[in-house]
């Protein structure tokens, strides 16, 4: 009954994840046994199998650090100059509580002129010399602020007085006692190795407490700190880059690429490998056997799979070039697989079904641009538009990016004339990916369950031999979605 993916995957035709569906197999198993952990490269384990995208909308140190602290990993973008990038994977391992807020620091003497000051922090914390350096004496919240009747007094006169700190390694379970254990408290500073680094606020935990959670951890690098990615390009300047990444603690580079299969990149790998040596390199992008087989004879560790079928992607019109993607992550995986090399199912994630399938398809992780995007910790703040709340969410190949920096992507090389292989867009406002992403992943495991499948490594060997699919018709497509209802309530994520 139905057909073996090498049969469905031979016949010419390119096919996306919705063209495709899975027929269910036998559930000897509860879904609490899904185990959903899982290799970004040869080298580096996640315990799920989520990436975030190196894009300028969704990768910063905010998403990073969520990213890290479910058990995934986040790829900072490279569309800034490597010193600011190096900042961003700081920021994203300088603590273990989940929530980023970049502090803002004040000395006793200063004043508070403008709600403006606080940035996006909750407060201000106070230090003897107004560094992160300094001997932390107190902190003003925004409301204690707004409550001041003369905006020029001087923090020293009515800030909380403290000397407190939680340390940097302090998770979301120690946070939660922490300020269980001191009712009175409304904030803490994070300190590592003597500054302040961030600050957690009891409304945030507050939050986070109510969130489902994912069994399994966060992703800990070698020395403890949440493992980051960060993205590079394949010119002579990125070997500079790549030496402020690693100097910041980077665990894993992607070379960013649309078509990874050129000199350009392969010379990279190579040099990579040998200069880094304990660095995992991730390539592509790639969608062929031919492309893969290139860049695992270069060296690479993990291989990023997609050309066209991100949301905010125009390089199938634009080239001429590309794959349909369940098509792509088949036949890269099982190419792959046999050396031991990890696929990452880059774009065309709109929703639980699509991970299932990409993993099920061969893929170890998905990585997410759109799906992540309108997430409170994307880059960039929500503006309302029709009543909605959106963020903006551009293609790395867009002019809109590409005027900021990243040509190397999608030119390749110093071209004068820039054609753009991306859009600019905007997306729903979806929470916080602490929130959304466990529920996603609990939509996960019972489409694996559904499949008979307990683990990734199983789903992997049933797509070699057990698991069997079909090609939906457009009416069948219709049919599988919702239909024929004059209204109905959108999904919450
Ligand atoms: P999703 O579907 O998750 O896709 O939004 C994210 C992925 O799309 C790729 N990307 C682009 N591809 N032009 C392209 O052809 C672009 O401007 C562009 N920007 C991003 C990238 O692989 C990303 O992870």
């Amino acid at each position: 009954d139905g057909y073996s993916a090498q049969r469905l995957f031979h016949q010419g035709y390119s096919y996306t994840y919705d063209d495709v569906i899975f027929l269910p197999g036998y559930i000897g198993f509860p879904v609490e046994q899904v185990d959903l952990s899982t290799k970004l490269t040869r080298n580096i384990s996640l315990n799920i199998p989520c990436v975030s995208s190196p894009m300028d909308t969704v990768t910063e140190s905010s998403m990073a650090r969520a990213m890290a602290a479910l058990g995934g990993i986040g790829i900072i973008h490279a569309n800034i100059p490597p010193s600011d990038q190096a900042s961003l994977i700081k920021a994203a391992k300088s603590s273990h509580f989940p929530v980023l807020s970049n502090p803002v620091l004040r000395s006793p003497s200063d004043s508070i002129i403008s709600l403006e000051d606080f940035a996006d922090s909750p407060c201000i914390l106070v230090t003897d010399s107004g560094d992160c350096r300094g001997k932390l004496v107190g902190y003003v919240a925004k409301s204690d602020w707004n409550n001041l009747a003369d905006k020029e007094t001087q923090l020293a006169e009515y800030m909380v007085k403290f000397s407190d700190f939680a340390p940097w390694d302090c998770d979301l379970g120690r946070m939660i006692r922490y300020f269980e254990e001191k009712p009175g408290k409304e904030f803490t500073p994070i300190v590592k190795g003597g500054e302040i680094v961030d600050v957690a606020g009891r409304e945030d935990v507050e939050r986070l407490r109510g969130y489902p959670r994912l069994v399994g951890g966060g992703s800990m690098g070698p020395n403890g700190e949440w493992m980051v990615g960060a993205a590079i390009g394949t010119r002579e300047a990125d070997k500079e880059r790549l030496q402020h990444l690693v100097k910041a603690g980077v665990n894993v580079v992607v070379l960013d690429s649309s078509q990874g299969n050129s000199l350009y990149q392969i010379d990279m790998i190579k040099y990579v490998k040998k200069t880094y040596p304990e660095l995992d390199v991730i390539g592509g992008n790639v969608v062929t056997m031919y492309q893969a087989d290139n860049l695992i004879k270069a060296g690479v560790d993990g291989l990023r799979v997609g050309m066209g079928s991100g949301s905010i992607c125009t390089t199938q019109e634009v080239c001429a070039v590309g794959r349909g993607q369940a098509t792509a992550v088949y036949k890269v995986s099982s190419l792959a697989s046999q050396y031991g090399v990890p696929v990452i199912a880059d774009g065309g994630i709109s929703n639980s079904g699509h991970i299932v399938k990409a993993l099920s398809l061969g893929a170890s992780t998905v990585m997410m641009g759109s799906f992540l995007a309108g997430s409170t910790e994307a880059p960039g703040a929500y503006v309302v538009q029709d009543g909605r709340r959106l963020k903006k969410y551009r293609g790395m190949g867009s002019l809109e990016a590409m005027t900021k920096g990243s040509d190397a992507r999608y030119l390749g090389d110093k071209s004068k004339l820039k054609i753009a292989q991306g859009v600019v867009g905007a997306v729903a406002d979806k929470g916080s990916v602490l929130k959304f992403v466990p529920y996603t992943l609990q939509a996960v495991k019972q489409g694996l369950q559904d499949l008979g499948a307990q683990s990734l490594r199983d789903a992997h060997d049933m797509i070699k031999t057990t698991l069997r699919l079909e090609v939906r018709t457009g009416a069948a497509q219709i049919e599988g979605g919702v239909h024929g209802l004059v209204s109905f309530e959108k999904k919450p994520f």
